[in-house]
């Protein structure tokens, strides 16, 4: 493999080298970067172990569907653990992991996997997995597992059998649940006896059963993760304690030496219209980017105890809790449950007693710690910290400053890094383990190394300074997705339609006088709601499914704490009248079908919606009502009064939150 090129990037793990530099002289080192850039991305790929070497760096002869690293070979469960079991790492802890039930002011559930352990455990799951379930290469499963360290281990192992994983965050309903496993025609669903959230037990089993209802699996393995008993199928369902208590401790299976551009796995995400798309990730380009992510934006060292605060079941934790801190052979803390429980201080306590150096967490949680005050921070020692990010959406100036002074002692690099489940790790950000360019409190930073972003207009012309415009990435990437699964047409016409060439990211942004990035939210019909990525399309669905429901709208409106919560406006069908119960009814369902994450705050019926003279609903003009935007051009509106009754129904709503919020 010929490396040609090289840039002072020369951040080993243990050695620190950050250089401050001047927003200028960053973006002169950055465009070196992409003078070059597949040469470039070459040499960070191979600072990984490939069990032989890619033929061609890029192959771009079918664009949009791009291949990193063709004809190499390579298994990210090897990378993630048999690489680090191997030496002295072996005795180096992988995991703390923490459950949430708290007993006599301890946590009663504390389990530290080092990485000889995870090496054991993922081997013994994998042969579990071929020889007891008949799983090999190629097959495909569902993971509905809450936050416990089986879930990385099924995650690893699949990954070192070639077998596709797909993970279902276990907030969604078992109707998400099913809609998943029929698109990713999964072979065994890997789930739990139950799962802890907030002092409550989530029947996770119980949604599996309702879900095969619907989907056909030929397996499920439960983890007995509560110890409550489960409905059990003969020849159908296993425990996992049962399926592996004569599987002996040194069991070896070699990791299958997989294409570089072979999937590794498939995540659905929310988008504009229909159903979720499921993205596929490769896995060389994959894993060069989340090599080259930890190294500078996380600036990790070998002594580090990084925490990211994400749940696995979105793209955050695959890419920042399971295989980017394993691959760097980092200790990391999982946790089970939820910060602010069952004290506000939970997670300033996580911190203090393990020591996080490095901390990796949302907006959503920012605001809520800020709310509930810096108190409950100063009961702890959390002087450890070092380094901060955070992800998810855009962080407010105020909850920035609140954060960096209250967490960050004022003095560590903290930045908001922007990415997406589709670009697989981190895009835009302060680079503090490469070169750090000063914080902007707000601002995302500057695309890194090897990446060409830009901000564009209608015509898709870079906009100008401060001018408002969409966000596209230039060049194919490493972790770029494969494409969506079974509807690689769908991937063209979302991404890379919009702009000719150009990867379309589904968001707004500027950027400022100094090139720094300023992502603004969605352009579309995605809403955020505490970082959690969902589609108005799959609300407005649920809701429609409700008999006395005729037509419905749903719009994200700012929230305090949450970003945004989703808000419907609902026609109702002839002879229904919109009282509290039925309303009520409309909210449940939205949240049973889709899940408790899918929390529809309020519903409101109208007698009209916005619509074109052709019938279609404008969701643009009653998101426009809703930010107290200029409603922009409505010539082709049917009914201009449509637009006051839901201007009043909004005015009522933040009335209301601004209340609740006093
Ligand atoms: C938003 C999460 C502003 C954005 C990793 C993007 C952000 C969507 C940021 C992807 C940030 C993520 N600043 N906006 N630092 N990070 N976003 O797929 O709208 O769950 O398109 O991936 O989150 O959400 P997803």
């Amino acid at each position: 493999m010929s490396v040609t090129w090289a840039l002072p990037f020369n951040i080993k793990i243990n050695s620190r080298s950050i250089k401050s530099v001047s927003p200028q002289i960053y973006k002169e080192i950055h465009s070196g970067t992409l003078k070059n850039f597949k040469e470039f991305w070459a040499s960070l790929a191979s600072e990984l172990e490939w069990f032989k070497p890619w033929e061609k760096i890029l192959d771009d002869s079918n664009p949009p569907f791009y291949k990193w690293f063709v004809g190499g070979e390579i298994n990210a469960s090897y990378l993630a653990v048999d690489r680090h079991a191997k030496t002295w790492r072996k005795n180096k802890v992988a995991i703390i992991w923490e459950g949430e039930p708290i007993d006599n002011d301890k946590p009663k559930d504390i389990r530290i996997l080092t990485y000889g352990d995870l090496f054991r455990e993922v081997n013994r799951t994998a042969y579990m997995m071929k020889e007891k379930l008949g799983l090999k290469k190629g097959d495909r499963i569902a993971i509905y597992l809450p936050m416990i360290p089986e879930l990385p281990i099924f995650m690893l192992a699949a990954a070192r059998l070639g077998i596709l994983f797909t993970v279902v965050f276990s907030g969604f309903s078992s109707d998400a649940l099913a809609a998943r496993i029929i698109d990713s025609n999964a072979k065994a669903v890997i789930t739990a006896d139950g799962g802890w959230r907030r002092g409550k037990i989530v029947d996770l089993k119980g949604i599996v059963d309702n879900a095969l209802e619907k989907a056909q699996v030929s397996k499920v393995v439960v983890v007995r993760r509560i110890g409550n008993n489960t409905r059990i199928v003969n020849g159908r369902d296993y425990y996992y304690d049962e399926l592996m208590k004569d599987i002996p401790w040194n069991i070896y299976i070699e990791p299958e030496r997989m294409r570089s551009e072979d999937p590794l796995y498939v995540l659905y995400t929310s988008g504009t219209t229909g159903k979720p798309k499921g993205i596929v990730h490769d896995i060389g380009g994959y894993m060069t980017l989340l090599h080259a992510t930890m190294k500078w934006v996380f600036d990790v060292r070998e002594d580090d105890i990084f925490w990211c605060t994400a749940d696995i079941g979105w793209v955050t934790g695959h890419s920042y809790i399971v295989f980017g801190p394993l691959l760097e052979g980092l200790t990391e803390i999982m946790y089970e449950g939820a910060l602010d429980y069952p004290q506000p201080d939970r997670w300033v306590s996580i911190v203090e007693r393990y020591g996080t150096t490095i901390l990796y967490t949302s907006p959503t949680a920012i605001r809520s710690f800020m709310k509930y005050g810096e108190e409950w921070i100063k009961k702890h020692d959390i002087s450890s910290i070092r380094l901060m990010h955070s992800v998810g959406e855009p962080i407010n100036p105020e909850a920035f400053n609140w954060f960096f002074n209250n967490v960050g002692r004022g003095e560590v690099d903290f930045g908001s890094t922007w990415w997406m489940t589709e670009t697989g790790g981190i895009i835009i950000s302060n680079l503090p383990g490469y070169y750090m360019i000063p914080m902007k409190p707000g601002s995302n930073g500057m695309p890194i190394p090897g990446i060409e972003a830009d901000v564009v207009d209608e015509a898709g012309m870079s906009s100008k300074p401060e001018e408002r415009g969409y966000l596209v990435l230039k060049n194919p990437w490493p972790g770029m997705p494969l494409t969506i699964l079974n509807d690689p047409e769908r991937y063209v016409k979302v991404y890379w339609s919009k702009f000719p060439g150009l990867f379309y990211a589904g968001d707004y942004a500027v950027k400022d006088e100094d090139g720094y990035f300023w992502i603004l939210g969605r352009a579309d019909e995605v809403i955020k709601v505490s970082g959690h990525r969902l589609g108005t399309y799959e609300l407005e669905s649920a809701i429609i499914e409700h008999p006395a429901v005729a037509e419905a709208a749903v719009i994200g409106i700012p929230h305090e704490v949450k970003g945004e919560v989703p808000v419907a406006f609902i026609i109702l069908k002839q002879g229904y009248v919109g009282d509290d119960r039925l309303i009520k009814e409309i909210i449940n369902l939205a949240r049973e079908k889709v899940g408790p994450i899918a929390n529809v705050e309020k519903a409101y019926v109208v007698s009209k919606l916005p619509k074109t003279r052709s019938g279609k609903i404008m969701r643009r003009v009653v998101r426009a009502v809703a930010s107290n935007a200029e409603v922009g051009d409505i010539t082709t509106l049917e009914d201009e009064a449509s637009v006051d009754e839901i201007r009043r129904a909004i005015k009522e709503f933040k009335e209301e939150l601004n209340n609740r919020s006093k």
